[in-house]
């Protein structure tokens, strides 16, 4: 059995070949009629006990439309609040014979642990720091539609890079895919040991955003911050905030990102994410990617169309 617990497991071929199934996996979601019975008869367990609402709804969405039965597994109002481990939770529904796990844990390395523990296929929907790998999966989807491969385009991830679990998929996907990533952000809040001969870090963010084709602004994470590592969300704005006129020092044609959920006005204006942002395509190709690694996991040959 296969897990799929972050893009480090998978090779360049491997994840083309995903990017390749999302998009026929688009198409099937396009459909007024969006119902293919290639998972029926299999079962998904959804379990998250970190809030969510792309991701969550979007693996559902992905299981229903694939013909699965799904169930939505959240920390609260559970048996973990009564003191169940989180190992004994997911033994038990395996016990209930589900063909697949996706997890979301706050601490990094939760899916890894789930995954040697499971014989059902794990799905990793965003561990700690660690990382996020169907949304570095929907990131690179994103960018290749818009132009048409990865190779050599030059990728700018700006802001909260050291509590991103995104960056880090995004990174990993990236790379493999043959991009060159800069990480632009406070040094505070850039972690060590991401750079490589693909990835350099700007301190300065109209230098990194000087011919970057694609921006992946990251959310300010204010839950997992310690207090006092941006002055404040005002200023951050200020030196840090994703405006058009910072855009301007980008290639003409860039194309803006975000993971959502944003936080308007502190890492990205309200007028980029409404007027030139592919925020919501992005969602849209959250479902086809979750339908993509779902049946890549547990699905048989072929896809009725
Ligand atoms: N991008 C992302 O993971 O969003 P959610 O937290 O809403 O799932």
């Amino acid at each position: 059995m296969e897990d799929f617990v972050s893009l480090e497991d998978w090779s360049k071929g491997d994840l083309e070949a995903l990017l390749d199934l999302a998009q026929a996996m688009k198409e099937v979601v396009r459909r007024p009629i969006k119902k293919v019975p290639t998972l029926r008869g299999k079962a998904v367990a959804n379990v998250f006990f970190e809030a969510s609402t792309r991701t969550r709804n979007s693996f559902e969405l992905a299981g229903k439309y694939l013909g699965a039965d799904v169930i939505n597994f959240q920390g609260s109002g559970s048996s973990v609040e009564k003191g169940e481990t989180i190992w004994d939770t997911a033994s038990t529904l395996e016990a209930m014979h589900i063909d697949a796990v996706v997890v979301r844990h706050g601490s990094s390395g939760v899916p890894q642990q789930m995954a040697h523990r499971l014989t059902v296929p794990v799905i990793n929907a965003g561990d700690g720091t660690h990382a996020h790998p169907t949304q570095g999966l929907l990131d690179l989807m994103t960018v290749r539609e818009r132009f048409g491969a990865i190779n050599g385009l030059r990728v700018a991830i700006v802001g909260d890079v050291l509590h991103s679990r995104v960056a880090r998929s995004d990174i990993e996907g990236f790379v493999k895919l043959g991009a060159e990533v800069r990480l632009i952000g406070p040094p505070v809040l850039m972690p060590e040991g991401l750079t490589g001969p693909k990835v350099h870090i700007y301190q300065e963010l109209d230098q990194g955003l000087a011919g970057a084709n694609v921006v992946q602004v990251l959310r300010i994470q204010r839950e997992r911050q310690q207090s006092g590592q941006i002055p404040s969300l005002t200023e951050y704005h200020d030196r840090w905030g994703i405006t058009r006129l910072r855009l301007a020092h980008a290639e003409p044609d860039v194309l803006v990102l975000h993971p959502g959920p944003q936080n308007r006005g502190v890492e990205i204006d309200s007028d980029i994410i409404d007027g030139h942002s592919a925020i919501l395509q992005q969602v849209e190709n959250g479902v086809a990617v979750r339908m993509a690694v779902l049946y890549r996991l547990i699905g048989a040959e072929g896809v009725s169309a």
